[in-house]
């Protein structure tokens, strides 16, 4: 059965840094899937911006060549159809030329739903809101979309909050994770609240610990300049790791209204128990990649990508986090994200208690605890590790076996990019899915103290070689608990 679509109201959608990366092989994509899928109106206007001088015509074919470079049912009258929505209007965002251009165009419908994607750098979303301000242009329909980096820290979070905050209100503002628009993502609201049997048992009594793994096969590549200002901590795990995380862990919101789900989720954030130094050296593990194999070639260690070699900026973290509350006290999160691992692999591993006894005897061996697998990618679904009896006659014996929810499978449909929902959410003014300003400064109290000791300490990340599971320290951190990381019997 083909997706419901529902149609949103009518918009002007105006993107800023409309020639950069995210715009090619997001936005546009994203974009173009929508209006294939009729979800915009005939009248609904794209107009982008940036500093180049394109025309309409340069600008579309721009966009022409991202929608054939990233999706994989182009079709050239709907392409057509979509280009036709697209204006292009350029702007110095430096000299402030351009605003007027843009403000005649916008002026043409005032009364239409109009929001601003701010796909650029952090520092120049001050300037873009300021002249979003001054030349009249935010109506009350308004809303601003921003995207990570959030700041560097929390000081600079803040600042950079104040600083979109002195023009918008909070109502009117989105801060894009796209981890929320992932589809499995979703599904765990899904399989958390519209079920009953999970519920009763997600708690300490019954939850041995979980596991959120985040791994990438590819390297920094050409992103090594922005990477070494980031490193995996503050470009991974304070935004995209710590909201699985609290989906995992928050308590059931009343409602799905964007202030019920955002409340539980700052709630989990609060409880995360702050890392002294002490805990920082034990719980956490930072690593960097040297040369080695990856996707059946040789590729190159970080250092070498970046052009320098006094970098301490880490490609790898491992953590274990706990939540100080009633539902999870004692359950460990250990949290794992990095480049060049050796497979591209995200998912959320809920490791389930072993039963109590055992009636079947010593014969059967070790019986392993149930497991719950949340897989986002690749091939995201959903899969329940339980244990059987092994068909036939004979003795008893058991085995583990999946149950397993394969999406594509199941649905045999597309599977829709984070951002196409995330646009069209914006658009319908519905935040469930992006970050409060108070979570982002949770997050980052939490994350802060991490950053600062590793900053100040005089050991470098440990290296591990591309193309494996990070450094060794890591499998000694869930090893120390008895435990293994979940890929070891994959
Ligand atoms: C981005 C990070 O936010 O997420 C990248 O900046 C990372 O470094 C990317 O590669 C991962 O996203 P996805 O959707 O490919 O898992």
């Amino acid at each position: 059965m083909p997706p419901r679509v529902i149609e949103v109201e009518d918009f002007d959608l105006v993107v800023f840094g409309a020639s950069g990366d995210l715009a090619h092989r997001k936005l546009m994509p994203a974009l173009y899937h929508r209006s294939l899928d009729g979800q915009m109106p005939d009248t609904a206007r794209i107009i982008c911006s940036a500093r180049r001088d394109y025309t309409d015509e340069d600008y579309r074919a721009w966009a022409r060549e991202a929608i054939q470079e990233h999706v994989s049912d182009y079709h050239e009258e709907h392409v057509e159809a979509f280009l036709a929505r697209v204006h292009y209007t350029a702007i110095d965002i430096g000299s402030g030329e351009g605003w007027d251009k843009l403000k005649t165009i916008l002026d043409t419908r005032p009364d239409v739903i109009r929001a601003f994607y701010l796909a650029v750098g952090p520092d120049l979303f001050g300037t873009i809101c300021q002249a979003i301000g001054e030349h009249g242009l935010k109506t009350d329909q308004t809303r601003v979309v921003i995207e990570k980096p959030i700041g560097k820290d929390g000081a600079s979070a803040k600042a950079l909050n104040d600083v979109v905050g002195t023009v918008f209100e909070e109502q009117q503002i989105f801060r894009i994770d796209h981890y929320l628009g992932k589809e499995t993502v979703q599904n765990l609201m899904a399989l958390r609240f519209a079920n009953v049997l999970f519920e009763p048992l997600w708690n300490a009594a019954h939850i041995d610990h979980v596991q959120i793994t985040v791994a990438e096969s590819l390297g920094v590549g050409g992103r090594a300049g922005y990477y070494d200002t980031a490193g995996a901590l503050r470009d991974m795990v304070q935004n995209h790791i710590l909201q699985l995380l609290c989906l995992v862990a928050m308590e059931p919101p009343s409602s799905m209204d964007a202030d019920s789900v955002r409340d539980e989720k700052l709630k989990v954030l609060q409880s995360l128990v702050p890392l002294d130094q002490d805990k920082i050296e034990r719980l956490t593990v930072r690593g960097r990649y040297v040369a080695g194999a990856s996707q059946g070639g040789a590729v190159p260690g970080y250092l070498e990508e970046l052009g320098r070699d006094d970098s301490t900026t880490e490609t790898f973290v491992a953590l274990k986090a706990e939540i100080s509350n009633w539902r999870w006290a004692g359950v460990p999160f250990y949290l794992r994200t990095g480049k060049r691992l050796a497979k591209r692999v995200s998912e959320i591993v809920v490791q389930f208690r072993p039963i109590p006894h055992s009636i079947f005897g010593e014969r059967v061996g070790a019986i392993p605890a149930n497991r719950l697998i949340i897989r986002l990618q690749p091939d995201e679904g959903v899969q329940m590790k339980v244990m059987i009896k092994d068909p036939g006659p004979g003795g008893m014996r058991l085995r583990e076996v999946p149950l397993d929810m394969s999406f594509a499978e199941a649905f045999k449909v597309r599977n829709p990019d984070a951002y196409e929902r995330l646009i069209m959410d914006v658009i319908r003014g519905n935040q469930t899915l992006f970050m409060r300003r108070d979570e982002v400064d949770a997050a980052w109290s939490w994350v802060d103290p991490i950053l600062e000791a590793w900053q100040s300490s005089k050991t470098p990340p440990k290296n591990y070689t591309a193309g494996t599971w990070g450094p060794s320290a890591s499998i000694a951190l869930v090893e120390r608990d008895g435990r293994t990381w979940s890929d070891d019997d994959q």
